[in-house]
């Protein structure tokens, strides 16, 4: 079997590096029937910061391909993408392409596989906001239109994708491979050189913000920026800065005394800091779902969520609207915070059991 594995964007790594451990030690113990695989890096994001330190931290070989997309408008982007997968595809021809989460990389390589006939796996499958101004949400619902194989998170998932028409026999509930990263590193964490400089101890917040809807229009980002510094008081917040958040920031007059900016952290630093802070301020998806498994506090600053298991059962609190916020942030300083319980299959096998799936799929291909 030849699987073309596609990672793009930060999220993305954290995905695909498991399943790569776990295809190479199934290869180790099947040695006549190997499954071949090629890493494709799309490019979407390059540089040390949002790509190569977590090729390195997380012990990702180099991608057999890079199609060098790069940055660009939501079309340019996704089209540079597609262009350059459709020649990779036509140099080897997969049985199966395999995408994880929802990033432009994911559906623009989900497209051009499936055209040409390969069948398509997507890791994360399922999960839905109900938010169509999020790209992730439109990502999402193309490319699980046209997905054969769904490798799903939660109990959510499964009945969304049930809901949506597709057969019971194409989804495989095997749980979170970003939290397989997760587990399997956090013996590994590494403190950040700025910390004992920086930071007073324990007691600090840590803010990401990236959604366009948060960051992209100056006057919102600084009203969040406002909400919660004053929220936090004495208390420090760590907040490190997106490079798109980043470009907005420059612009802005605002400067907090007690908020420390520093760039996007490599892996490994970033759980250091979550791990040991009091509470996270995010609006990203999948913080929300390591934070749930470490138990440590979290506000998700969206009116929507597609991981409701990380409210259901997890740590995580919506707040849709900022001007809201200030009583929940005075209570995860004050520690107050329901406790997380286990999310079902999140104990670090999500990887081995799509391998151990791929491997019995009998998949005929139309490639053309
Ligand atoms: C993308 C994903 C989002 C994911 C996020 C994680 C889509 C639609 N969005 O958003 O789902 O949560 O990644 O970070 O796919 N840039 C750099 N260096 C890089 C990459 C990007 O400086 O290595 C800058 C560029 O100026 C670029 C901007 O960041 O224009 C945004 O990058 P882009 O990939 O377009 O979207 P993200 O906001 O990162």
């Amino acid at each position: 079997m030849k699987l073309d594995l596609i990672a793009g964007a930060r999220p993305n790594f954290m995905k695909i590096g498991p399943i790569i451990k776990a295809i190479d030690l199934y290869n180790e113990n099947h040695k006549d029937q190997k499954m071949q695989y090629r890493l494709i890096h799309t490019g979407q994001h390059y540089d040390q910061n949002m790509s190569k330190s977590f090729f390195e931290e997380l012990d990702i070989p180099d991608p057999h391909v890079n199609l060098g997309a790069g940055s660009g408008t939501q079309a340019t982007q996704t089209a540079s993408i597609m262009t350059g997968y459709e020649k990779a595809i036509s140099e080897w021809m997969p049985d199966i392409c395999i995408v994880v989460g929802d990033v432009n990389s994911t559906m623009a390589c989900s497209i051009v596989a499936k055209k040409a006939g390969i069948k398509v796996a997507h890791v994360e499958g399922g999960i839905r906001s109900g938010d169509w101004t999020m790209p992730e949400e439109i990502n999402r619902i193309v490319t699980d239109s046209i997905t054969d194989y769904f490798f799903t998170t939660s109990e959510e998932a499964n009945r969304n994708l049930v809901k949506e028409g597709h057969d019971k026999s194409q989804i495989f509930y095997v749980g979170n491979t970003m939290i397989d990263s997760l587990l399997s590193h956090l013996n590994k964490l590494q403190k950040p050189d700025f910390f004992d400089e920086k930071l007073h101890g324990d007691n600090y917040l840590v803010v990401t913000l990236h959604r366009p809807s948060n960051v992209d229009d100056p006057e919102k980002l600084s009203l969040i920026l406002n909400v919660i510094t004053e929220a936090a008081g004495d208390i420090q917040i760590l907040f490190p800065v997106h490079p798109r958040t980043r470009k907005i920031m420059e612009a802005l007059p605002n400067r907090y005394n007690n908020m420390i900016l520093v760039e996007p952290l490599p892996y490994l630093e970033f759980i250091f800091v979550v791990s040991n802070s009091i509470g996270v301020i995010t609006d990203s998806g999948g913080i929300t779902e390591e934070t749930s498994v470490m138990n440590i506090p979290c506000i998700t600053l969206r009116t929507t969520t597609e991981r409701p298991e990380t409210i259901r059962l997890g740590t995580n609190e919506l707040v849709p609207d900022i001007t809201n916020a200030k009583p929940l942030i005075h209570q995860m300083i004050s520690g107050n915070w329901k406790q997380a319980q286990l999310i079902p299959f999140w104990e670090g096998k999500a990887a081995e059991r799509i391998v151990e799936i791929l491997s019995r799929l009998n998949i005929s291909t139309n490639k053309n």
